[in-house]
């Protein structure tokens, strides 16, 4: 594969689908039938796990996609955050569930939620994978989270490190 071996498997390819498979029977029962479910994936380290996710939920649903940019290239990101992509489908009038692969120090979701919620959703909750608990204040707690992350940098499962690791079917520390 090249680059840096990685180093210890976090979470197998078993332990992450039985997780989404529970948190999709929880987005199933929270969501009524009947009305519009939007589910909002946040590029690019969110496209293996929505993918995943949205085949365990079983209610009707859309799905579209944001692409957000920090500026700078680090594995810490910066505080500004630019949309790249913004999605065709219309928020307003929809229950939107934004999905994120990571939440870390926040930042991304400290920008992107007012930008959204301007858009007046019906209602809008944040799912995450992994959540690393050492940001500040986060501007939408997330209603359903995968596993409470170390501390460390992980990928696969769609994470990258310079933009390789994505594909491993697990989530490794590097
Ligand atoms: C990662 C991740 C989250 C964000 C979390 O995205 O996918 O969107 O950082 O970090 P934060 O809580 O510190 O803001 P990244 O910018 O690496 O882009 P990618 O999804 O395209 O890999």
């Amino acid at each position: 594969m090249g680059g840096r071996p990685v180093q210890r498997i976090v979470y197998s390819a078993d332990e992450i689908s039985a997780r989404v498979a529970a948190m999709g029977r929880d987005i199933t029962r929270h969501y009524p039938r009947g009305e519009k479910l939007l589910v909002l994936g946040l590029l690019k380290g969110s496209f293996i796990f929505l993918a995943d996710l949205v085949r365990e939920i079983d209610t009707p649903l859309q799905v579209d996609f944001l692409v957000v940019s920090s500026y700078g290239n680090g594995t810490v990101t910066s505080g500004d955050v630019r949309l790249v992509y913004d999605p065709e489908a219309e928020l307003a009038g929809k229950h939107v569930l934004l999905v994120e692969d990571i939440i870390d120090s926040g930042n991304t979701l400290n920008r992107l939620i007012p930008m959204l919620e301007r858009r007046q959703p019906l209602s809008l909750e944040l799912c995450a994978l992994l959540h690393k608990r050492i940001s500040g204040p986060l501007a939408r707690e997330a209603r359903w989270v995968g596993f409470d992350a170390p501390p460390e940098v992980l990928v696969g499962y769609g994470r990258d490190h310079a933009e390789i690791f994505r594909h491993l079917p697990y989530i490794a520390s590097l």
